[in-house]
């Protein structure tokens, strides 16, 4: 007999660097509510009576308003407290946790747009599932990383222990791709035995464990993932006042230490060259928001519950870049193999947990899929009925 299973989503996250990846956009959704002392421009609300979309929401995303949506939605570090917060007046919060609204769509609207993991919650519904009971979402602050994220981790922990109980029966974990580096990070806090009793296992989808060599691009010079009305240089405010974004950039572990990811005319930027790099684009708090998360899974210590690793190959993915003029202007790419968005590099360090936990490790490689695409993909989707209904 099959103990019920029980699936829980973990809403993704990414920078919103990866925003705009087609079709659709990244990260769960976030509200705000406004009470600000200043705005950046006479357009700009000031003051709002409640909570309104605040990703994702193209209409703000237009010129000029778009001013005031970045100087709602990035963060202000503090070099002292080694911690971020909203601008002053800016309320910012994760609306559903719990629910899956907040991760199927990323626009409420719920145009096609927005359709993140949609597909695949519709396809569990058919398979018996019902949203928010025995499928749920667990949608996080993806603009920070997990040492900014305490209480979401406790809440998930109960979330788990709550579907356990109400279920009788452990737990699948589904994750996309930075929402792989939140649930390592978790599971890595979790006893054994707490593991062992509540997870039935770990489905990861496009993680990008080694981090993700377009993250350099993204700090330096901002990626607008070619949608022309959003200037990149704008744009580039939000993704460096994310903690993710640096939180991502490329491991040691994964990748040579004389491997050049940035080229210059003066310069040649490798991993050991992160202080230098971040001090060039004239963002120096980045080295700081490195550096606080860093160690955060850096010993890439295996989740130790059955893991299922589906990374896609075969899409163009950002290599390396050269800048002819740094950092303000687009570079040229040059690409490798992977999803569009991680490398294949990265996704493939699940092989080295083969040997090193006694749950079992399976790789898929899901040739031509790319990031997002993948979610909805027929070969992923039979692939997880398979581990649900222990096919
Ligand atoms: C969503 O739809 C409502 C009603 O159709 C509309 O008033 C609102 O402006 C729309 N918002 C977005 C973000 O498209
Ligand atoms: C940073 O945090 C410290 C300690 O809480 C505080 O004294 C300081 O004013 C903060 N700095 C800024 C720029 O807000
Ligand atoms: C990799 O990076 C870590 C963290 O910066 C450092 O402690 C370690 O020495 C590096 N390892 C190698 C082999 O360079
Ligand atoms: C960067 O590396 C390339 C290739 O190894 C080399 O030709 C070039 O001189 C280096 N540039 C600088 C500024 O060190
Ligand atoms: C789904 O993924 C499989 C395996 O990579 C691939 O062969 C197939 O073409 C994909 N389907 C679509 C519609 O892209």
């Amino acid at each position: 007999m099959i103990p019920g299973t029980i699936l829980l989503l973990l809403g993704i996250s990414h920078c919103a660097f990866f925003f705009f990846a087609v079709p659709g956009d990244l990260g769960n959704q976030l509200e705000a509510k406004l009470d600000k002392p200043t705005v950046v421009h006479y357009l700009c609300s000031k003051k709002t009576d409640s909570y309104f979309t605040l990703w994702l929401n193209l209409e703000l995303l237009l010129p000029v308003i778009i001013d005031c949506w970045i100087d709602n939605i990035r963060l202000v570090y503090n070099r002292t407290t080694r911690t971020t917060q909203s601008p002053d007046g800016v309320d910012v919060k994760v609306p559903g946790f719990g629910d899956t609204f907040s991760v199927e769509y990323l626009n409420p609207n719920k145009t096609f747009v927005g359709a993140y993991f949609f597909t695949l919650v519709e396809i569990l519904v058919g398979w018996g599932y019902s949203r928010g009971e025995d499928v749920q979402g667990a949608p996080y602050d993806w603009r920070k990383a997990p040492n900014e994220n305490g209480h979401y981790f406790c809440a998930l922990r109960k979330m788990i222990e709550a579907m356990y109980k109400r279920y009788g029966g452990p737990v699948v974990l589904i994750a996309h791709s930075m929402g792989n580096m939140y649930t390592l990070y978790f599971l890595n806090q979790q006893s054994q035995d707490w593991k062992d009793k509540h997870i039935h296992s770990f489905v990861a989808l496009g993680p990008p464990w080694g981090g993700v060599a377009k993250t350099l691009r993204v700090l330096a010079s901002g990626d607008n993932n070619r949608i022309p009305v959003i200037s990149p240089l704008k744009i580039r405010e939000q993704q460096r006042s994310a903690v993710s974004t640096s939180w991502l950039l490329p491991y040691n572990y994964t990748w040579s230490p004389d491997k050049v990811f940035v080229r210059t005319p003066k310069a040649n930027y490798t991993l050991r060259d992160y202080e230098q790099f971040y001090k060039d684009i004239g963002f120096e708090d980045g080295w700081f928001m490195r550096q606080d998360t860093e160690p955060l899974v850096y010993q890439m210590t295996p989740p130790g519950v059955r893991l299922h690793c589906l990374y896609g190959t075969g899409v163009q993915t950002p290599d390396s870049f050269y800048y002819e003029n740094f950092p303000d202007r687009d570079p040229k790419i040059f690409y490798g193999d992977g999803d569009g968005t991680v490398n294949v590099e990265s996704a493939l360090h699940c092989q080295k947990w083969v040997n090193q936990q006694k749950q079992e490790v399976t790789l898929l490689e899901l040739k031509g899929n790319e990031h997002i695409q993948m979610l909805s993909n027929e070969t992923t989707l039979s692939y997880l009925k398979n581990v649900l209904f222990g096919l």
